[in-house]
């Protein structure tokens, strides 16, 4: 628990720095697991300062989004491709070709195969080394709604209404907000090596608490990461303050 978002964000930056800086010295690559809405905001600035001015090179770092709005075009205002490049990859030197998000602009035949591929690259690249996470205030990771079971895989997934009513002061309206994603599984979010679920603000508090000393279930999906056994929760006070 910290001050604030800014210290938590710059320690959970400082745990990536170091696994780059590490495997660059084995001469070896880096997979995070990288997510988008505002929690991550202040630990990719954090990355992007270390870029730009202690060098930190991400040439040897390949990601994976958790997930996609769908349909959604790269180039929309609200498409995560475009998040992504804004917040961070047109700001470092990571290889573009390095970079994977769920793609929504595939028509609902094509989803099934993409989804498997998905993972199949993740699996190829030797698996998320670093899972970042937010959560939704439905309990969601990725878009992992209520009801997402424990093994469930990258997939079409329809948003739960808290969700997408969220999201509409950013779409202009709720009506703008898609009603489907193509998200990461809980079970493809359970096989990362560690995971980092991050919170900040009193808005999050009460699914904080659900999440971290609430029984596991379905109908909260952040609960199945009580099982798996590498995962810190960075909260700042205010998200803290109804942990017992
Ligand atoms: C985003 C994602 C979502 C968000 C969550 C919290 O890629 O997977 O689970 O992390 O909805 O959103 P913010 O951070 O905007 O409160």
């Amino acid at each position: 628990i910290y001050e604030d978002a800014k210290t938590g964000s710059k320690w959970i930056a400082q745990e990536i720095i170091s696994l780059i800086k590490k495997r660059q010295q084995e001469n070896k690559t880096v997979v995070l697991g990288l997510a988008t809405g505002s929690s991550p905001l202040k630990v990719y600035e954090e990355l992007i300062r270390a870029h730009k001015e202690d060098g930190l090179s991400f040439e040897n770092v390949i990601t994976f989004n958790l997930d996609e709005y769908y349909p959604m075009l790269p180039e929309s205002v609200h498409s995560y491709v475009r998040f992504m490049k804004e917040n961070l990859f047109d700001h470092i030197d990571i290889k573009e070709e390095n970079t994977h998000l769920p793609d929504g602009t595939l028509s609902m035949e094509e989803v099934p195969e993409f989804c498997r591929n998905y993972e199949l690259q993740i699996r190829q690249a030797g698996g998320i080394d670093i899972q970042l996470l937010g959560i939704g205030r439905t309990g969601h990771i990725g878009f992992n709604e209520p009801g997402s079971g424990i093994r469930s895989r990258t997939r079409m997934v329809t948003l739960d209404q808290l969700t997408r009513r969220d999201a509409a002061p950013s779409f202009g309206g709720i009506n703008n907000v898609p009603r489907r994603a193509i998200t990461m599984g809980v079970g493809s979010i359970m096989e990362a090596r560690k995971i980092l679920l991050m919170a900040w603000g009193n808005g999050k508090a009460p699914i904080i608490r659900e999440a971290v000393e609430g029984p596991i279930t379905e109908s909260v999906p952040t609960t199945f990461l009580q099982e798996h056994p590498n995962v810190d929760v960075i909260l700042d006070e205010a998200a803290a303050e109804k942990l017992t």
